[in-house]
């Protein structure tokens, strides 16, 4: 399919992904990874090289995986090194977070240890919008900010994310990785006739998720660039290469 697909005019540059649309295909766009990095809403800023390959990788291997699970997400497929062609989505305002241990923002805000595992996985809500620094908000906050129509949409949401967070602590404990917590964007299928299905966007990466060690308990995501805590591109790499290593033959 490579051959076919060519890079239109740029539609936005983001943080962490450059988004350009696809010459003749109006349905897709093309995310390019950059290897830049940033954290506190782009306040702290860095980089590494190949950073944007491995991002494209594991979000590849992650959504293929989550496929395999029936959960459907964005990806068409995967092009050069630091790109991926995904359909085109609406893309919902909102930041959906699940936790299966305590950490981050959660744990500061409740003086809570950082490690208390959960009797349950939660679900958060963040508004997503830059200027306003991605705020918690409550359900109800969230049908007032119109992040989507109805109620039984939000409920839909935490289902899917707890399906997603069920799938995604299989696949990096396979990897011998403790899933902490995770953020993940939904988007909608656009559609001419009625309101299109929401499915699974953006990436799932060591940015956008916390992964400890199982064995030493090793922080081995951007908690790593957060915290000044140093081999910031090492431990992608450890990531990358034990989910390709356990992974990568298993999955179309
Ligand atoms: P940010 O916008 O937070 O700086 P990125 O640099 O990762 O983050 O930019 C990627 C942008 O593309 C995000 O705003 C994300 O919501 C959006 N996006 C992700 N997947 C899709 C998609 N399939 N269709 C349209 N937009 C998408
Ligand atoms: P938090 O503890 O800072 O709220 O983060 C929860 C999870 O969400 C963590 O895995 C990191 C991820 N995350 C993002 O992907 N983007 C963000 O902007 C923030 C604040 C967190
Ligand atoms: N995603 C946010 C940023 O890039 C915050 C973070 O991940 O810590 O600035």
């Amino acid at each position: 399919m490579s051959a076919d697909i060519r890079r239109g005019e740029m539609l936005y540059e983001g943080k962490a992904k450059r988004l350009f649309g696809v010459e003749g295909h109006p349905e897709w766009i093309l995310q390019e990874f950059k290897d830049s990095l940033t954290a506190f809403n782009a306040q702290k800023k860095g980089s590494f090289e190949n950073k944007g390959r491995l991002n494209r990788d594991i979000t590849s291997l992650v959504f293929r995986f989550l496929a395999s699970k029936g959960v459907p997400s964005h990806r068409v497929a995967d092009l050069g090194t630091n790109e991926m062609v995904t359909e085109k989505l609406e893309m919902l305002k909102v930041e959906v977070v699940v936790r299966n241990v305590l950490a981050g923002s959660t744990a500061k805000k409740f003086g809570i240890e950082e490690g208390t595992p959960l009797e349950k996985p939660l679900t958060e809500f963040y508004y997503k919008d830059d200027a306003l620094q991605d705020p918690f908000i409550s359900d109800e906050q969230a049908l007032m900010l119109k992040v989507c129509k109805t109620q039984a949409e939000l409920d839909q949401l935490k289902t899917l994310a707890l399906k997603v967070n069920e799938g995604l602590v299989e696949f990096f404990g396979a990897a011998d990785l403790r899933l902490i917590d995770f953020k993940i964007e939904f988007g909608r299928r656009l559609s001419s006739s009625g309101l299109g299905q929401i499915v699974l966007a953006d990436e799932i990466t060591p940015d956008s998720c916390r992964l400890w060690d199982k064995k030493t308990g090793e922080r081995m995501d951007k908690d790593r660039f957060r915290r000044d805590l140093g081999n910031v591109k090492e431990s992608y790499e450890e990531v990358f290469g034990r989910l390709r290593d356990h992974w990568s033959k298993k999955l179309v």
